[in-house]
């Protein structure tokens, strides 16, 4: 049995990648465009929650720029005398071993803050939030975290035994059709428990990466990335510093499925139109990363799971290692097939 963390939180440091930011004018736009709920008097409190939080700032980002949206949706061809202001009331969602302390002591000031903030520790996975409560839903680069470690992908008897690697980079079919199955069921989870929250008419953003379709994960840098990490760790192994067999017990439980895929796995969901489904510009994707970038970025993300499974001694170490190995043997971009960052405006029927 491998010994996953059932939640995976960023370490800190992971305010370098301020994937929002490009977002934004989406976000706002969407909703000028498509928020029609009553926006007048009878609603006194708006509801927003970011699913998958962290510990910020992107989310408070997030949650400005929807506030903004949304009043000036408010406004927009009514006379402002007659509007009662809207109360704004935002649930910062995330696994219970997140950092809210550092969320809430970070957040903007009250002075600065139009919004009552509210912790709601629980997995996404399941439903974190009474019925009919949320009138905007936002959730960026979560998904991919799946609520467990595949079926027998750990299990060195089996066909979908991932051997060789720490993450699904499709060159392995029996590992690949396994992450899928736990994504599906995952995604429809995921969707099922936000159609509970979120009122009818209420909107729901989902943001993140994906492959281009036919493209393996092995193909990008993302991938070449978290495959070398897999190899210094066998390196590792080979010095005593740990073993094979730890290795053979360890994947990562996320899962980056190819634009279609998901695609096919949110229309299944009958409780939501899907009025947005698009690529979107990631504001990394054509500035040059450097090796000590790209591994602080990887390292914020992957520490904690890797900690739990080997031990706090390996981080150092590894990453050492890591970035050795990136010095002696660099990424070419060049070569990299690009992942696709989507943004999904979907809408509670
Ligand atoms: C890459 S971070 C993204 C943080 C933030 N949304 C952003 O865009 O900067 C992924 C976050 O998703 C959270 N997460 C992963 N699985 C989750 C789950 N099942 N329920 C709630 N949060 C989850 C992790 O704990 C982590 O904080």
């Amino acid at each position: 049995m491998s010994t996953f963390p059932r939640s995976y939180p960023m370490s800190g440091g992971d305010d370098q990648h301020s994937y929002n930011n490009n977002s934004s004018y989406q976000t706002r736009q969407c909703i000028i465009e498509k928020l029609d709920l009553p926006l007048n008097s009878d609603l006194g409190t708006f509801r927003i929650a970011d699913y998958g939080c962290s510990i910020g700032p992107n989310t408070f980002h997030v949650v400005q720029s929807i506030i903004d949206a949304v009043k000036f949706k408010q406004l927009e061809g009514k006379n402002e005398t007659s509007l009662m202001p809207l109360e704004f009331q935002v649930f910062f969602n995330d696994q219970p071993n997140n950092d809210f302390n550092t969320l809430f002591i970070t957040q903007p000031p009250s002075s600065e803050r139009e919004y009552f903030s509210a912790g709601v520790p629980g997995s996404f996975h399941g439903q974190v939030l009474p019925r009919n409560t949320v009138h905007i839903g936002h959730t960026s680069y979560t998904t991919h975290w799946l609520s467990d470690v595949p079926e027998n992908v750990d299990d060195k008897n089996s066909p979908a035994w991932n051997k060789n690697y720490i993450q699904c980079n499709n060159s392995i079919e029996e590992v690949t059709k396994s992450y899928k199955v736990q994504f599906t069921k995952d995604m429809k989870l995921f969707l099922e428990a936000r159609a509970e929250e979120i009122v009818p008419g209420g909107l729901m953003i989902v943001l993140g990466q994906c492959l281009p379709d036919g493209v393996p994960l092995l193909k990008t840098y993302q991938g070449i990335l978290v495959d070398t990490i897999g190899d210094c760790l066998m390196d590792m192994a080979k010095s005593g510093l740990t073993s094979e067999e730890k290795i053979g017990l360890f994947t990562i439980p996320a899962y980056f499925p190819q634009f279609s895929e998901l695609e096919t796995e949110i229309e299944k969901n009958r409780s939501f139109t899907i009025e947005t489904m698009e690529s979107v510009r990631h504001p990394l994707e054509d500035i040059p990363l450097s090796n000590h970038f790209l591994i602080s970025m990887f390292r914020a993300i992957l520490s904690t799971i890797i900690k739990e499974h080997f031990g706090e001694d390996v981080i150092d170490e590894l990453f050492d290692r890591v970035a050795k190995k990136l010095a002696k043997y660099p990424i070419d971009f060049k070569e990299c097939e690009k992942n696709v960052t989507y943004f999904i405006l979907l809408k509670r029927k």
